[in-house]
């Protein structure tokens, strides 16, 4: 039933993200994307992570120049818009209120209904997203979605824009937290990630064995990753102070084939067990080089269709939001003035 919500092709709607460290607004008309502004936060790297104060501080400076730009870009009046929807959660609670309570106050002066979206459920349907004069493949319902972030990394199984259902998750640490983590043993600054994804280009990704988790079901564990990195360096560097440099691109290249190897495994055995051939991936690791390829090579291997979203989809931003939010709006979904942020929510 709801697999066939249909959403008004005039519709315009504005998509507001402040989960974390990036202030986004974008507008969508239908499922066309007319606009998607971000604002990142440059003030956390000297800090190594995200200051979950300082983000809602920043939110504050951008949120009003973030959203005129975004309406400015569309080309739209804002008298145009028909609804606004933002992230509810899961995130930064101070960083949540400032998106929730701008979406309530600008919803209440242009009298229009405001949507609340799960913000890793826009990660999934930024999948449905195209820009004007396109038509791209979209996944077929159900299909599998491989949620991976600094946060998160998660199996969904998404059987409709509203109706999905985490199948793994992470026990411990996020495959971009194990990016992280291990960039930043290795001084290469915050986020790591994508700095290890430009030096694993370079190495060989079978230099070193990293250590792989045993567990059952559909779970994911990366600490013991982490541990076993942690070691090699505490025992090399022990033996050669200047480990770390003459093996970087090498250690970026393990890592990352590690982790790959780590989320492609447990992705392709929920695949085959419950018979899907539609496997989607979302959310900042999903920009990493590696393993956009072996998502590529499964769907070759298998004769399963592969999504990959576009880079400018695979960080926090509000093109996302705002397709989400337009599927709970067909769906008839309204949020209501007292509704609060959480910092934590399901999918
Ligand atoms: O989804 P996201 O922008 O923010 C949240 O965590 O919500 O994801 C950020 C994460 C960071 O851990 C970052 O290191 C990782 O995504 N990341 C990457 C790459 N680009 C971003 N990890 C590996 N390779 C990349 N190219």
């Amino acid at each position: 039933m709801e697999k066939q919500l249909y959403i008004d092709p005039e519709l315009i709607i504005l998509g507001i993200e402040s989960s974390c460290d990036d202030t986004s607004a974008a507008v969508l008309r239908g499922n066309h994307l007319l606009s998607n502004v971000i604002a990142g936060q440059k003030v956390h790297e000297q800090y190594g992570g995200v200051v979950p104060e300082l983000a809602s501080r920043a939110h504050l400076q951008n949120i009003v120049p973030v959203v005129s730009e975004a309406v400015r870009q569309a080309g739209v009046s804002v008298s145009e818009l028909g609804a606004i929807a933002y992230t509810r959660g899961p995130g930064l609670i101070g960083s949540l209120l400032v998106g929730t309570m701008f979406a309530k106050g600008m919803s209440r002066s242009l009298d229009i209904p405001i949507v609340d979206v799960n913000h890793l459920q826009a990660h999934v349907m930024a999948h449905f997203i195209q820009l004007p004069g396109e038509q791209k493949p979209e996944p077929r319902f159900p299909f599998l979605c491989l949620l991976v972030s600094g946060g998160n990394s998660q199996i969904i199984l998404v059987r409709g824009p509203l109706e999905m259902e985490i199948i793994g998750k992470t026990i411990d640490d996020a495959a971009g937290e194990a990016f992280d983590k291990c960039a930043k043993v290795m001084g290469l600054g915050y986020p790591g990630g994508p700095v290890v994804n430009r030096l694993a280009d370079e190495g060989d990704p079978r230099a070193f064995v990293f250590a792989k988790p045993q567990i059952s079901g559909y779970d994911y564990s990366f600490s013991g990753l982490k541990t076993s990195f942690l070691y090699l360096l505490r025992d090399e560097l022990a033996k050669d102070a200047t480990f770390i440099d003459r093996h970087k691109s090498d250690l970026c290249a393990s890592l990352q084939h590690t982790v790959i190897e780590i989320l492609m495994s447990k992705l392709e055995r929920a695949a085959k067990d419950l018979g899907i051939r539609q496997v989607a991936v979302a959310g900042g690791v999903s920009a990493n080089t590696g393993l956009r390829a072996a998502f590529m090579e499964y769907g070759e291997r298998t004769g399963s269709d592969v999504f990959i979203p576009p880079f400018a989809y695979t960080t926090d931003n509000a093109a996302m939001v705002a397709m989400a939010g337009a599927y709970r709006f067909a769906s008839g979904r309204r949020s209501a003035p007292s509704d609060v942020p959480y910092s934590r929510l399901e999918i």
